[in-house]
């Protein structure tokens, strides 16, 4: 066969193949998602500016407001889009929040900012695919602004400080055992948190909280040899958080013990929930966090952009060995 024939040939069987192409991708387009705007029940109550932020980056995903770019319309795009559409709106729609309590309105509104920090949101695919609907840096401080006017620092009186400082010395000299119920999803309480070592401390700054990371003797040597990804089973951190008191002239003291939460490693033993069990007790009373073991569901979502650091936010200071 000449070299003329080979490629004459070859150019024949690429039209072909782009034939067949083109008749699949018409074939596909008889296929459309259902995907439909039920009507808006209560959106969000937030100020318009806050709103257009949301609507312009989020709404496409996170509401009963979907308008779809012409390109998203085509199978097998549509398909993906319709499935990031009804993952999206199950998990937050800005188009249901609206009769919430303002308060849990404003968690859901942190959360969200949190995963647009951590460059987890808008979806990556679609920053790519639609530019123009990516949340620029004045967006994100016009977000943040808002939430922090909508929970002013509170000044504590005197009378409440006392009481205070002394929950938190009662807190930290006392050594007995309280009998805490386990978590819903059967993790026992770590009695001994207060034995372990003190990582880091983060404030949380939309809602005037102080935290405290600490981490058992596993994941303290774990730091030390630097083998914290994956961090090696029996790791466990716990996350103390209380309330800041402000006396207004800029002290601030730990406040009310408000919840607190444990990561414990078992790459096995919690397969089902990323390798790590999860658990959280509220108040002073230490009542377990969650209706039924579902409720882990809410701590991987959030700790999800950091899974390539085995799903651990806090990143251990250098130790000399
Ligand atoms: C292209 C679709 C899409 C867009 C646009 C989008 N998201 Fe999402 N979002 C999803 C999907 C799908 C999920 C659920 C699965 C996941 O986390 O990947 C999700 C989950 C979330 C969650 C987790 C909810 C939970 O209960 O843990 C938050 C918070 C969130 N998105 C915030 C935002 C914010 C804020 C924006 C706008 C700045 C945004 N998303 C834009 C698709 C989208
Ligand atoms: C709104 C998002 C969010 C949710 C929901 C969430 N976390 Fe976290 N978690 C964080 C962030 C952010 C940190 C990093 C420390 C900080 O900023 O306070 C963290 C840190 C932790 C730590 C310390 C170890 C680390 O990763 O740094 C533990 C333990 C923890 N979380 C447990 C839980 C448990 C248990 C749940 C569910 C009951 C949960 N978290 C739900 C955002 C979240």
């Amino acid at each position: 066969m000449s070299l003329k024939m080979k490629t004459s040939k070859r150019r024949r069987s690429a039209w072909i193949v782009g034939g067949s192409l083109g008749v699949l991708f018409l074939f596909l387009q008889l296929f459309r998602p259902q995907l439909c705007n039920p009507p808006v029940v209560a959106e969000i109550a937030v100020p318009s500016r806050v709103r257009d932020i949301l609507r312009k980056s989020c709404y496409d995903c996170h509401s009963n407001e979907t308008k779809l770019a012409w390109f998203d319309q085509l199978a097998p795009a549509s398909w993906l889009v319709a499935h990031d559409v009804r993952e999206g709106r199950r998990y937050l729609n800005f188009s249901e929040l609206g009769e919430l309590p303002a308060a849990k309105q404003q968690g859901i509104l942190f959360e969200a900012i949190n995963q647009i920090e951590l460059g987890a949101m808008p979806l990556r695919a679609y920053r790519w695919s639609h530019p123009d609907k990516m949340v620029s840096a004045d967006d994100l401080a016009t977000l943040k602004d808002y939430l922090i006017s909508t929970s002013p620092q509170p000044i504590a009186g005197a009378a409440e400080r006392n009481a205070t400082l002394d929950q938190w010395m009662a807190w930290s000299h006392s050594n007995a055992r309280p009998e805490v119920s386990p978590a819903p999803n059967g993790i026992p309480f770590f009695s001994d948190y207060k034995t372990w070592t003190a990582i880091s401390t983060t404030d949380r700054w939309d809602n005037q909280t102080m935290r405290v990371v600490l981490g058992n003797a596993i994941a303290v040597d774990a730091i030390r040899q630097r083998t914290t990804n994956p961090w090696p089973d029996g790791a466990a951190f716990a996350k103390v958080a209380w309330a800041q008191d402000s006396d207004g002239s800029g002290n601030v003291q730990a406040g009310e013990f408000k919840q607190i939460e444990f990561m414990v490693k078992g790459a096995a033993k919690y397969a089902d929930t990323n390798g790590w069990g999860w658990a959280r007790w509220l108040g002073a009373e230490l009542t377990p966090y969650g209706e039924n073991a579902q409720f882990t569901g809410e701590c991987i979502r959030c700790h999800t952009p950091v899974k390539s650091r085995d799903f651990v936010f806090t990143i251990p200071l250098e130790t000399s060995r």
